[in-house]
């Protein structure tokens, strides 16, 4: 167990409340937790559900959805569970917006999850003038989080902007140093944004987040399995991460941009061609755990 608590709060990346209460039986805490709708889909008891032949209505599944969360609400401390809305590429603003007011009711310490995308964006700046809590989702450039802190600011709540590093590891990019960038580019800020990891595949994504104290990490029981196995280590001042993709080849640094926070969020370039893939992902790897035609 957990003497030393770090700095960097620590969520759980999963959709089973089973697994969220074994991480923290076996570190002594879990700060919060983020699911997405791949990860509910691969929840046991759905798959229990579809497995003795029942198919879903979609009224069943956002019970189960609801249900899964209420259970993981009372297992984790401050940083709250992480909520995903579902959309597509088609799915506007609006939509997106009365989806997250439903789910902010489901349980108090909600976060909304939307995508870094315009709908998105425009959903999140809305939000929060509801004082509805947000965490933008598949962020994979520093203009994106440059966006997301521009149509949040203002709100009164903390704002969470999720860097997914491990999917921009798998195309040979630097995921790290994306995490590094927004760190730096948000210290000229008010710190409304707080920094949440996401994508974290193996320890060394762990450390490399404590080391550069962003605010929080999402990680896989196994990682943290891994992390508790191996003793808790926590980075030393001479750490220093070695960026390199799972078969050893190193990856291609990600450069810093000057941006100003003071512009319109919607005059940044937010495209980018993994933020429209992780949402086609979603919805496929859902359908499909599902058994469910579009
Ligand atoms: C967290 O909010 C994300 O849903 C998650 O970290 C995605 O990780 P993956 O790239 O391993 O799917």
């Amino acid at each position: 167990m957990l003497t030393n608590k770090p700095k960097t709060k620590i969520l759980v990346d999963g959709g089973d409340p089973d697994e969220t209460l074994r991480v923290k039986k076996l570190l002594g805490f879990v700060d919060g937790q983020t699911t997405n709708p791949s990860l509910i889909a691969k929840n046991p008891e759905i798959q229990q559900q579809i497995a003795s032949g029942h198919s879903l209505t979609s009224q069943e599944e956002k019970d189960e959805y609801r249900k899964i969360v209420q259970t993981i609400s009372s297992l984790v401390g401050d940083a709250g569970v992480s909520i995903e809305v579902f959309a597509d590429l088609d799915t506007r603003a609006e939509d997106m917006l009365a989806q997250g007011e439903e789910m902010f009711t489901w349980i108090p310490n909600a976060y909304i999850k939307y995508p870094c995308t315009h709908e998105g964006l425009k959903a999140a700046e809305l939000s929060v003038r509801q004082q509805i809590r947000v965490n933008m989702t598949l962020c994979f450039s520093q203009e994106q989080a440059a966006a997301v802190y521009t149509a949040t600011k203002g709100s009164k709540e903390p704002v969470y902007v999720s860097p997914f590093v491990g999917r921009l590891d798998d195309r040979g990019e630097d995921g790290i140093d994306l995490v590094k960038n927004i760190k730096t580019m948000y210290r000229h800020g008010d710190g409304h944004v707080h920094v949440l990891a996401a994508s974290i595949r193996h320890l060394d994504h762990l450390l490399a987040s404590f080391a550069l104290d962003v605010e929080l990490v999402t990680v896989p029981a196994k990682v943290l399995e891994k992390w508790a196995s191996s003793n808790l280590p926590m980075p030393d001042r001479d750490f220093s991460y070695k960026a390199a993709s799972a078969s050893g080849e190193p990856l291609k640094p990600i450069p810093y941009k000057e941006l100003d926070l003071n512009q319109s969020w919607q005059s940044f370039d937010i495209t980018h061609e993994l933020t429209a893939k992780g949402i086609q992902k979603f919805v496929a790897d859902y359908r499909s755990t599902l058994k469910r035609s579009a």
